[in-house]
């Protein structure tokens, strides 16, 4: 069974700009799946959508056997620790009047019931919390102390993944997490991003505008265009001569 289902869901905003039209997807435990289109074909909606930041009317969404509804809040705390997001946006994450070690802890002081794998949250310190969070980024943890100010993009980002891994979230969306970062930069997330999800085996939603960002980590993809899927396939079929036009266009743009 699926972990995610997506089920013809519509978005429109006022002035009749319709974001999402009709999606439908599904996405396996375990699996990496991309979204990918250009910018304003519907993407940060869908994931706004997703991690309950955008209610929506049309459509259904079903996590792990359970309907979501936007409006039951009691019953999205579960599904809010296990849909996790990472935005393009590092410093809309991080409070930057918090030294690190405080930012990195905030969604396990949130949700004080959970308790992750990686460290005996009974026996540790705080720090020693932050730190093993850190490291599983590669941090180094003499970062704890500092600032977001005091970083840079490509270590901002990496504490906004480790704040979202602290939940041991089953599904970890990220909406364009390498876009504002160079690109050697933009490698090492990836990289970073592929390791961890080999490491817990949790799900991952990667979206970005950037068909190579996609290909290098996800084993599916969804191509959107003005918010119709026009386009899914599996990563080998990636040259397939029956690939959707737009899809062939983002390639011959991303000069592989
Ligand atoms: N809050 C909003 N109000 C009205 N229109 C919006 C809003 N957010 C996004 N849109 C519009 O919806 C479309 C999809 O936007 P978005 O989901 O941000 O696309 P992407 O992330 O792919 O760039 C665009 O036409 C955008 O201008
Ligand atoms: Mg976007």
């Amino acid at each position: 069974m699926s972990q995610l289902i997506v089920e013809n869901l519509s978005i429109h905003y006022s002035k009749g700009v319709k974001a999402l039209d009709n999606v439908s997807l599904a996405v396996n435990k375990g699996e990496c799946v991309g979204i990918v289109g250009e910018s304003g074909s519907g993407k940060s909606t869908l994931a706004k959508v997703l991690v309950g930041l955008q209610p929506y009317k049309v459509g259904h969404i079903t996590f792990e056997g359970s309907q979501i509804v936007p409006k039951k809040k009691e019953s999205l705390r579960e599904y809010r620790r296990q849909v996790q997001m990472v935005f393009q946006d590092a410093n809309s994450t991080l409070n930057p009047k918090l030294p690190i070690w405080r930012s990195v802890l905030e969604p396990l002081d949130n949700f004080k019931e959970v308790q992750p794998l990686f460290i005996n949250r009974e026996e540790a310190s705080r720090k020693e919390l932050a730190m093993s969070l850190l490291e599983m980024v590669g941090l180094e943890t003499h970062l704890l102390e500092r600032f977001p100010g005091e970083l840079s993009g490509g270590q901002k980002q990496r504490v906004s993944i480790a704040r979202a891994l602290s939940l041991e979230p089953g599904l970890l969306i990220c909406d364009e997490p390498t876009a504002s970062l160079d690109v050697t930069v933009q490698k090492q997330i990836l990289q970073l991003l592929k390791e961890l999800q080999e490491k817990t085996e949790m799900t991952i939603l990667f979206i970005s505008h950037d068909i190579r960002a996609v290909t290098f980590l996800c084993n599916h993809l969804i191509v959107l265009k003005d918010g119709l899927v026009v386009d899914r396939f599996r990563l080998e079929d990636l040259y397939l001569s029956n690939r959707h036009e737009y899809t062939k266009a983002l390639i011959k743009a991303a000069s592989f």
